[in-house]
């Protein structure tokens, strides 16, 4: 008997589910990097030298916000309406984290 279809699991990314550690391309700047536990994914593309905005840091201002072209977020702002989260093209990158093991963002 086949197994049910969960909401959060899909060919292209396998079992989705929160990731400590995840890495992340910029698109943009050719850059991959490694997300590690406790940091968000905007003080790492600042320490790897990339500028990117921000203001609140908090989830709460939408500065931070990039599209996602690859990946699932794992969204933690305020910003995004439900259906936006759901719909996964666009993340705040100072709070958010990922559920796949990889996501390419706009940068
Ligand atoms: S800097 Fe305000 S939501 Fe990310």
């Amino acid at each position: 008997m086949p197994k049910p279809a969960s909401p959060v699991e899909n060919d292209q990314n396998g079992d989705l589910q929160p990731q400590d550690t995840f890495e992340v391309e910029l698109a943009h700047s050719k850059l991959t990097l490694t997300v590690p536990p406790g940091k968000s994914i905007l003080e790492v593309v600042r320490d790897a030298g990339v500028d990117a905005p921000s203001n609140c840091e908090g989830g709460t201002c939408g500065t931070c916000e990039v599209a996602v072209l690859e990946g699932v977020p794992d969204h933690f702002d305020a910003v995004l309406t439900p259906a936006e989260k759901r719909a996964g093209k666009s993340m705040m990158i100072c709070c958010s984290g990922s559920l796949s093991k990889k996501l390419v963002i706009d940068l």
